[in-house]
């Protein structure tokens, strides 16, 4: 783990927040090549799971919406707590659910009674800070669908099944944010409702939990490191009926990846009783009204994130490479003149470059030599290395060097462009 920490630092992926400031728990930024990471995981997900089904619908709703809807969720209640206990002599606080021992892992001293401790995240919309102006940061995206779910009826007419999908960021107030940016205060999630006949149930369960292990398994991710884990029934959240999550065999051990869940009629039916609108499916055919149930795969980005570096981490003899998927790359392909100091070198690589990277992220490196070039490419994931050198001048011929086999072929220049393509498509 200190190895990944250390590369996502170094190599731009991933910085502490606030750095300059001693950092701030539970927060991280996102580097330049950490955002195309995400950037790439995000868009893959996008296709997926939206773009590629007639019948479910996009969404991107606020952040901040009215705090009845989390009234209405459970959320302001005592579904979304973590149990806190604080250290009596050194007040330093635990998840107790974390807990080895009864007593402080940091002094030993006496630990406090179990308290819940609610994880929204509160701020104050408008000029007073009152009772009345309070509000909350979405601590998950879900809810905005539920909230929607009759603006979706109403603009597409879907028949059901049909879901709503959303990405965007959360919040959560964490008692321990740690393992990295495993478990953050801010993150983002890809989340699905996806509204059934109740009857479908057990069936759509089934079938979106093996959809998302596919979509992980789409992702080059290790099989051997991704199982199930069954929720047995006292663990359930308070909307669930059932959850299974997709867990990843992290360096801390097996943890939580996605939670698909079987939320029931629970938040319709929830926001139907607090809003007054009715929050229902109309049968076209038989005039039948129901309220749907919803199965809910849901994952959190950066988690995903972090999963991917490490599967993808791999220490060699005598380099460090980081297999990504060349989809998820943050750079496809990076391009090098063979020396720096040679004019027709430097402007043919460069020609080369720019005409690549109207199609393609292309990285440019003219420093050092070919070798430390190449390693600094593996570093970061990049699939492909484009060398121009003499025999370029001659004949248009370029080396292609393969991140994974380090085998190197020669290519035309002018069918660049569809050897990349068509490597992006296999
Ligand atoms: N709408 C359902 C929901 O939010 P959850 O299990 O609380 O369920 C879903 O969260 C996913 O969001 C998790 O599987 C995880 O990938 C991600 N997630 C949750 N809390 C997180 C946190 N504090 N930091 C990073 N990711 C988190």
């Amino acid at each position: 783990m200190e190895k990944i920490v250390s590369l996502a630092k170094r190599r731009g992926f991933v910085y502490p927040s606030s750095e300059i400031y001693g950092g701030f728990s539970g927060f991280w930024d996102f580097g330049p090549l950490g955002v195309e990471l995400k950037n790439n995981l995000k868009s893959i997900w996008w296709e997926e799971f939206v773009q590629s089904h007639d019948e479910i619908f996009g969404l991107d709703s606020s952040i901040i919406m009215n705090p009845k809807i989390w009234e209405a969720s459970g959320h302001t209640g005592s579904g979304f707590t973590d149990p806190l206990r604080e250290c009596k002599n050194c007040h330093h606080r635990f998840r107790s659910d974390d807990l080895k021992t009864l007593a402080c892992p940091d002094c030993g001293g006496q630990l406090t009674e179990e308290k819940k401790f609610n994880i929204l995240v509160k701020t104050y919309i408008g000029p007073v800070e009152d009772k009345s102006a309070l509000a909350y940061l979405r601590g998950e995206t879900a809810q905005a669908i539920f909230v929607n779910f009759n603006n979706i009826i109403d603009s597409f007419h879907p028949q059901i099944p049909f879901g709503i999908a959303q990405i965007g960021k959360a919040f959560r107030n964490e008692i321990t944010p740690g393992n990295f940016f495993f478990r953050s205060r801010e993150f983002e999630q890809m989340e699905l409702e996806y509204f059934i006949e109740p009857i479908e149930d057990e069936k759509m369960f089934k079938y979106w939990r093996s959809y998302c292990l596919g979509f992980l398994h789409g992702l080059g991710l290790n099989p051997d490191n991704l199982r199930f884990y069954d929720h047995p029934k006292e663990k359930l959240s308070h909307y669930s009926k059932g959850t299974t999550d997709i867990e990843y065999h992290f360096p801390f051990g097996w943890s939580e990846l996605w939670g698909i869940a079987r939320r029931g009629n629970y938040d319709l039916s929830k926001h139907t009783k607090y809003s007054g609108k009715k929050l229902i499916y109309k049968n076209p055919t038989t005039n039948q009204e129901i309220v749907p149930y919803v199965i809910e795969p849901s994952v959190g980005v950066d988690r995903l994130i972090l999963a991917i570096l490490i599967d993808a981490f791999f220490e060699e003899e005598k380099r460090v490479v980081l297999r990504l998927s060349p989809k998820l790359a943050p750079f496809k392909v990076a391009v090098f003149p063979l020396v720096s100091n040679k004019e027709e070198l430097v402007e043919k690589a460069r020609i080369v470059y720019q005409d690549l990277r109207k199609n393609l992220m292309v990285a440019w490196d003219d420093r050092g030599n070919i070798g430390k070039r190449y390693f600094a490419q593996d570093e970061i994931g990049t699939p492909w290395c484009v060398t121009i050198d003499y025999d370029t001048l001659k004949d248009d011929t370029v080396t292609i060097r393969d991140r994974d086999t380090t085998k190197q072929i020669r290519e035309k220049v002018s069918s660049l462009n569809s050897y990349f393509q068509k490597k992006l498509e296999d």
